[in-house]
């Protein structure tokens, strides 16, 4: 098989879909690998040093779609790639298609193979390959909102952790998910007051078992969201039911409560986000105001840590792209329950039901 793997285009996204241990793997298995001239740069691997792994690099990004089987991508693609995209082939990325109509259209209508990271899912439910970008964005979620709540950076003017004789200020992690309980270690560890709110209730005593008394554990339903959120210094979103747009848990009017300087980190926007004023921003403009509360809503958070992030993301995809590559999509999935879920896209039916439910969109389970 050819597997492509082009530059990343979305704003200040400087990871890459493969890295050196990535094209060594694949050419050993006997397939042909193609980077984009440049791919790696965000990360420090040069094309040479590609090419010394075994890859063929390429000048442009058509050359790359125009000539491989298998594109393997950090992101989802932007419109702009859209008309790159041939039948029959398989994109292997994040895809976050409940959030994005346009992009499920345009995919159905290229009759591609799409299968998502996000939704490669193990038989305990867990999500392997969401799972290590998760620990990064929740671990940068608390850096981000102490950094938003000084002075200077327009907040209220608060450390987190205050300091002998001041308070410390009020975390409230919304899902205590990978991205929370990364959230919750690194807001530990500065010293705040942490709350967590989830609806999974062995999650929640897993979360007291490790951290004991320094957090507290919330059953997540309206009442105890307003009562926490409103008293809240930073909020992190943290919210996932998988494939699913996310539930707006902290209304507008909620926001409207918090005290003026706060900040909310909403890590779930891409799935739509968890808080009624979110709405998507980049890494160029990371924020925006409302009612006085700082709104960080990046969907590509890790994309700002791309040598952790790269590393930790390509250490768990590889396997499956092996395994694609080495049996095609069709036998892959049939071997392989977990990447099974993975295909939210076959050549041209929507085959992942909660997005189809999520967008109104027509279901069809996946028939191989
Ligand atoms: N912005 C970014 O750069 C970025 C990076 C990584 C992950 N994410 C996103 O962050 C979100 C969380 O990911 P994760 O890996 O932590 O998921 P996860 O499945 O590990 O955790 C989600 C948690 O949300 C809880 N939950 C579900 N409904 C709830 C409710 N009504 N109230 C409270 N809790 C509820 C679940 O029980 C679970 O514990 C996802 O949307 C993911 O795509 C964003």
């Amino acid at each position: 098989m050819i597997i492509g793997v082009p530059k990343e285009i979305k704003n200040k996204e400087n990871r890459v879909g493969m890295v050196k241990a990535g094209v060594l793997a694949l050419t050993q298995n006997g397939h042909n690998v193609l980077v984009q001239s440049g791919a790696g740069t965000g990360v420090g691997i040069s094309d040479e040093e590609y090419e010394r792994s075994g890859a063929r690099i390429v000048d442009s990004a058509k050359e790359v779609y125009d000539r491989s089987d298998m594109i393997v991508k950090v992101k989802e693609p932007l419109p702009e790639e859209y008309p790159l995209l041939r039948e029959g082939q398989i994109l292997y990325t994040y895809l976050h298609l409940a959030a994005d109509e346009r992009l499920t259209k345009a995919l159905l209508e290229r009759k591609i193979v799409g299968i998502a990271y996000e939704t490669i899912q193990s038989a305990d439910g867990s999500l392997p390959l969401l799972a290590p970008m998760s620990a990064v964005a929740g671990r940068m979620a608390t850096q981000i909102g102490a950094t938003y709540l000084q002075k200077d950076h327009g907040g209220k003017g608060m450390l987190l952790g205050g300091v002998t004789g001041v308070d410390r200020a009020n975390v409230v992690v919304l899902g205590g998910g990978t991205v929370g309980i990364n959230a919750i270690a690194m807001a530990v560890g500065l010293g705040a007051r942490v709350s967590v709110l989830d609806v999974n209730v062995p999650r929640m005593d897993y979360i007291s078992d490790v951290f004991r008394n320094e957090v507290t554990t919330l059953y997540s339903n309206p009442e105890q969201i307003e009562r926490s959120v409103s008293k809240a210094d930073l909020v992190i979103g943290a919210i996932l039911v998988p494939g699913a747009k996310a539930p707006k848990l902290v209304t507008r009017e909620l926001v409207s409560k918090m005290e003026a300087g706060g900040v909310i980190v909403d890590v779930a926007v891409d799935q739509g986000g968890s808080v009624e004023t979110c709405r998507p921003t980049s890494h160029e403009h990371p924020t925006y105001t409302v009612d006085g509360i700082i709104h960080y809503a990046v969907p590509n958070m890790p994309g700002a840590v791309p040598r952790t992030s790269t590393y930790a993301l390509t250490n768990v995809t590889l396997k499956h792209a092996v395994t694609i590559a080495n049996l095609g999509w069709k036998e892959a999935v049939q071997k392989d329950a977990a990447l099974r879920k993975g295909v939210n896209i076959a050549l041209g039916s929507l085959t992942y039901e909660q997005v189809a439910k999520d967008l109104n969109l027509p279901y069809e389970a996946l028939r191989v």
